[in-house]
Parts: structure tokens; C-alpha cells; sequence
């Protein structure tokens, strides 16, 4: 077993956390950064090993030119970055203030690209690199509530594709993505929300670690895209072959899954600055409920989609 130098942009909470976990524990040095030096030392604590924590913010180029010199200082050299780090905002499109739209995408698609820009730069001088980009299922359909979210997704799978085709000429430089369905982290109450009630994750809810566990497999093994998700699939080709039928369920959908029932006034969370980590959330999925959710919406579906055929 080689140990890899990986950087993670992202690590202080969720996916990016329990990566950064997993890439320690298989013996490979970790540095962490995202905005909050204290969960990013937390973070360093679980990992177990003398991680190098680097407070860095992805939409600011300097911080992330620190970072690459910070890593290779240490270490002579970056063989892994994963990037996880995003924010969200519920709501209507038009009950959104634009600047937290601007924010999000700002964070969500320039703060991708600023990554990919520093990685790969320092991936040609090495001659090797793998950029682990995490992109999510909101970039191959589409949900109401979470547009600026939806847009920087659907921008960075975009982002992702021409990277990969203007690598093709260094064999041993690899852009991968990680496409995760629902996975149950801070991300949904941390969001900004003008919606009116606290988010949550849709079911069928997956675990970070599953998600950090497939990170590591594309970090030894890259591939161009891994899907993780049990309904990834079927959500996808709901959304491409029926769209009539996709957009009457969608909105019900993500009222009843999406959001809790726990209300909570307009504000804009972490997506201008760090604020504590806080872990699980209101109205989480017991699997009695996933079940029964499950049962409904493919009952709906069904009905739904005999109207459609029929003509009524
Ligand atoms: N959870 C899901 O259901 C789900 C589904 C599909 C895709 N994804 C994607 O998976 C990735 C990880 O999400 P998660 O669920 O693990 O979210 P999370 O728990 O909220 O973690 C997001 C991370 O991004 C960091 N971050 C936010 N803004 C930053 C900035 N400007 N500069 C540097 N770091 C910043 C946060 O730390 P600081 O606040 O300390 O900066 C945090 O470490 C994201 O790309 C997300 O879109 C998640």
C-alpha cells in the first residue's frame, strides 16, 4: 500500500470529512482545508495523524495558491485532491435575495473551477494528479427550491466534462466525479433557507461514509464518474422520458421530503461565512417511513404516469 498525498477542500464537515477519515486511515497524509479553522482541526483529530490543516476559502485564488504551496512544503507533492466543498440555499428563485444566489454559484462553480485551476497546474508540473470533483444528481435533473444550487451543479458537470477532454493528452492526470444522490450531512441545516421550513435529506438517505468510501476507491481506481445512490437512475430517466410527468411529482416531492415540517425564518446561513458545524437535523427518515414514502410516490408515479398514457 502506497501512501498518497491528498488534499481535501471540503474537510471540516460531511463528505468531505469522512473522506478525509478514510484517505487517513488507509495510511495516505491528509491535508484539510475549508473555511473553519476550528472544525477543520476536529476534523485533523479524527483523522488521527499529524493532518495539515489549511484555512482556505475556494472562491479566494490566493488561498487556494497557499494551500498547493503550504501542501507541497510539507509533503514535495499532491497525488489526490478532492473537492467537496459547497453551499446551499432553499427557495423560491424569486423569494431568493440575488446575492446569496450569486453566493451560491459563486462557491458552487467558480469555487469547482478555482480548485481544478490550482490542481491541475500543479498536477502538469508533477506530471501526475487526480482531481476528485463531487458533483451531485441536481446536475443531471432538476428540483424547485434549490435553483442557485441546481445551476452550479449543472455548470460543473459541464466544468468537469471539458476538463476531462482537455486532459486526454496526460495519461497519468485523472478528473473524476462523484455524483451522490441524498446523504445525510450539515448541508441542510447549515443552507440558507427563504422557504420557511428546514431542510433535510430526500429518501433514500445514503451515509457520508459510504460516499468517502467510494472517493477512495476513485482516488486508487479512477474512473471518469460514480453515481451513488439507489434511485440516481430512476430519477434520472423519470426526468428525461417523462418530463410532464417529472415535473407535476417533483414539486410535492421535495415539499414533503426535501423540508421538514420545522419552521424557520428567513436567513442565509453559512453561505457568507463559516458558522459551527451542527450535526443531524430535524425530521430525519426512519426506514419505516423511507418504506412507506417509497410505497407512495411509486403508487403516485404509477397512477400518474396510466393518466398520462391514457389521456386523461
Ligand atoms: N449531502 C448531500 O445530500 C449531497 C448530495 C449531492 C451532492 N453533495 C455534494 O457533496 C459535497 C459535500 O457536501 P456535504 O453534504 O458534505 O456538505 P457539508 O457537510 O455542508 O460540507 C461542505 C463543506 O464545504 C465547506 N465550504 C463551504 N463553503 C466553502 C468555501 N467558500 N471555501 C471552502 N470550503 C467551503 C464547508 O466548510 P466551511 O463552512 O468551514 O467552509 C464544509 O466543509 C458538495 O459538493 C455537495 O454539493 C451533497
Amino acid at each position: 500500500m502506497t501512501s498518497r498525498v491528498v488534499v481535501l477542500t471540503g474537510a471540516s464537515s460531511g463528505i468531505g470529512r469522512a473522506a478525509a477519515v478514510a484517505f487517513a486511515r488507509r495510511g495516505d497524509r491528509v491535508v484539510l482545508a475549508a473555511r473553519s479553522a476550528d472544525d477543520l482541526t476536529e476534523t485533523a483529530l479524527a483523522c488521527g495523524n499529524d493532518a495539515l490543516v489549511v484555512p482556505a476559502d475556494v472562491t479566494i485564488r490566493e488561498d487556494l495558491e497557499g494551500l498547493v504551496g503550504k501542501a507541497v512544503e510539507r509533503y514535495g507533492r499532491i497525488d489526490v485532491w478532492v473537492d467537496t466543498a459547497a453551499v446551499m440555499a432553499y427557495g423560491k428563485f424569486e423569494d431568493l435575495p440575488p446575492e446569496v444566489f450569486d453566493r451560491v454559484v459563486t462557491t458552487d462553480l467558480l469555487g469547482p473551477a478555482n480548485v481544478a485551476r490550482a490542481a491541475l497546474r500543479r498536477f502538469r508540473t508533477q506530471g501526475h494528479g487526480t482531481l476528485v470533483l463531487v458533483g451531485s444528481l441536481l446536475a443531471h435533473v432538476t428540483v424547485p427550491y434549490m435553483s442557485a444550487y441546481v445551476t452550479s451543479k449543472w455548470g460543473l458537470r459541464g466544468l468537469t466534462r471539458t476538463l476531462r477532454q482537455e486532459t486526454r493528452d496526460a495519461p497519468d492526470i485523472h478528473v473524476c466525479s462523484l455524483v451522490p444522490g441524498s446523504v445525510d450531512t450539515p448541508i441542510y441545516t447549515s443552507a440558507a433557507n427563504y422557504a420557511g421550513f428546514v431542510g433535510r435529506p430526500p429518501p433514500p438517505v445514503d451515509s457520508a461514509e459510504r460516499m468517502a468510501a467510494r472517493i477512495v476507491r476513485l482516488a486508487a481506481k479512477p474512473r471518469r464518474e460514480a453515481s451513488v445512490g439507489a434511485t440516481n437512475r430512476v430519477i434520472e430517466l423519470g426526468f428525461g422520458l417523462f418530463p410532464p410527468l417529472y415535473d407535476a411529482l417533483v414539486t410535492t416531492l421535495i415539499r414533503k421530503g426535501g423540508l421538514s415540517r420545522q419552521e424557520i425564518g428567513p436567513h442565509d446561513g453559512n453561505v457568507f461565512a463559516a458558522r459551527p458545524r451542527v450535526d443531524g437535523g430535524p425530521g430525519r427518515w426512519s426506514r419505516t417511513q423511507v418504506g412507506a414514502a417509497v410505497g407512495a410516490l411509486t403508487l403516485a408515479a404509477g397512477v400518474s404516469a396510466r393518466r398520462l398514457l391514457s389521456g386523461k
